[in-house]
């Protein structure tokens, strides 16, 4: 029996609301203009419905995976999360300690401190992938890639979606300007194709490209010789009106035909969503959002706490579909369904209000 005060996800996100001022909960929360693209995530996954088999024995339930070499407790990672100092006293470092503690893979956004080595040495045996928005010339790219590489990082993230900063307007709103002014932001809109065959050519480390949002991308990357292909819109923060990533992900499947793990993110807030990724084809899902929930809520006991309810979620889900392992699911657990939110954030949280309507 657990001693955390936390029993439900939505508890968490309480505790969160209740930390956090206005300001770092809009950071949190919001996305880009008309958030959009922040609901289509989460409409593409009230989108799919179960459909369960019954009568196996699924009396050994098995959640873990293996990737990059190493076992995971459940196939999902951490997704990169600029400055999560503003969320919990050690940042990048109580994340990356809650995912080696608990079992899964961490993800280290170059906009997040205290920065890549601090975090290498504060959990030096997680799986750790180091993810780099492109903030100067290729002299300065490849500078950061050797470093990665020195501190023992696993894999290598450009953040592809990004070759601007959109217009978040929750923040503009109440004129709170973050990462505008970046210096050498402007080395973003530059970059392409050729320079990800430069850094293919120059550097052994597994190469992985965020923010792949259409299958004709994900064939040039593999083409370009990208590792894993990373399915993802930012979370809704980067273009307005894209589609939701769980809604693309079926043809990126297709056009990679098994060629490259493909790791995806965008409103997985629940074991169900995890597990609908995963059906669907994905190897690994990254969770933001959730991830910042748990550090705000309660840092990294708080964000152990999260995973340890999302693996309860995930394993029961497993057992319900009628599976024991992930090798066991198909598209074909997967159908359309009419989805019953509307894709707000907080929608996968239908008892946020419980204790104030105990009617309800
Ligand atoms: C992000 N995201 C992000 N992505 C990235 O490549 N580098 C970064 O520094 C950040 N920073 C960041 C800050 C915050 C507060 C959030 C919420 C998100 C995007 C992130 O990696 C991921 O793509 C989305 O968060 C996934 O959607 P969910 O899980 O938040 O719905």
């Amino acid at each position: 029996m657990t001693t955390s005060p936390f029993l439900t996800l939505h508890e968490l996100v309480k505790k969160a609301r209740q930390k956090l001022n206005h300001d770092n909960w809009d950071y949190i929360v919001g996305g880009t203009e008309t958030e959009t693209t922040v609901r289509r995530n989460r409409l593409a996954l009230d989108s799919i419905a179960f459909q369960p088999r019954v009568l196996r024995d699924v009396s050994r339930i098995d959640a873990s995976t293996e990737f990059l070499g190493h076992s995971l407790r459940l196939p999902v990672f951490l997704a990169p999360v600029g400055g999560l100092e503003h969320f919990a006293a050690e940042a990048g470092a109580a994340a990356a300690k809650a995912a080696a503690q608990f079992g899964i893979s961490h993800m280290l956004s170059s906009v997040c401190e205290p920065g890549l080595e601090a975090v290498a040495q504060a959990a030096p045996d997680a799986l750790r992938i180091y993810q780099l928005y492109v903030h100067g010339d290729a002299d300065w790219v490849d500078a950061m890639a050797a470093r990665a590489i020195a501190a023992g990082y696993d894999a290598f993230c450009l953040t592809v979606d990004s070759a601007y900063y959109s217009r978040r307007e929750r923040d503009l709103a109440k004129r709170n300007i973050r990462r505008d002014n970046v210096p050498g932001r402007e080395f973003q809109a530059r970059f392409t194709w050729s320079d990800v065959a430069r850094l293919k050519s120059k550097f052994a480390i597994p190469l992985i490209l965020k923010g792949i949002a259409t299958k004709e991308d994900a064939v040039l990357a593999l083409e370009h010789g990208v590792d894993m292909i990373y399915v993802s819109n930012h979370g809704g923060r980067q273009l307005d009106h894209c589609r939701g990533t769980m809604e693309v992900l079926p043809e990126i499947v297709a056009a990679v035909g098994g060629r490259a793990p493909i790791m995806i993110d965008g409103g997985f807030n629940r074991g169900a969503d995890i597990v609908k990724a995963i059906a669907a084809g994905a190897s690994l899902v990254g969770i933001g959002r959730m991830q910042c929930i748990g550090l705000a809520a309660g840092g990294e006991a708080g964000l152990t706490r999260l995973l340890e309810i999302l693996e309860q979620e995930i394993r029961l889900c497993l057992g319900l579909l009628g599976v024991n392992t992930w090798a066991e699911l198909d598209p074909s657990y997967l159908h359309p369904a009419h989805p019953v939110g509307t894709g707000g954030t907080l929608d996968a949280f239908p008892l946020l209000a419980l204790d104030e309507k105990s009617f309800y």
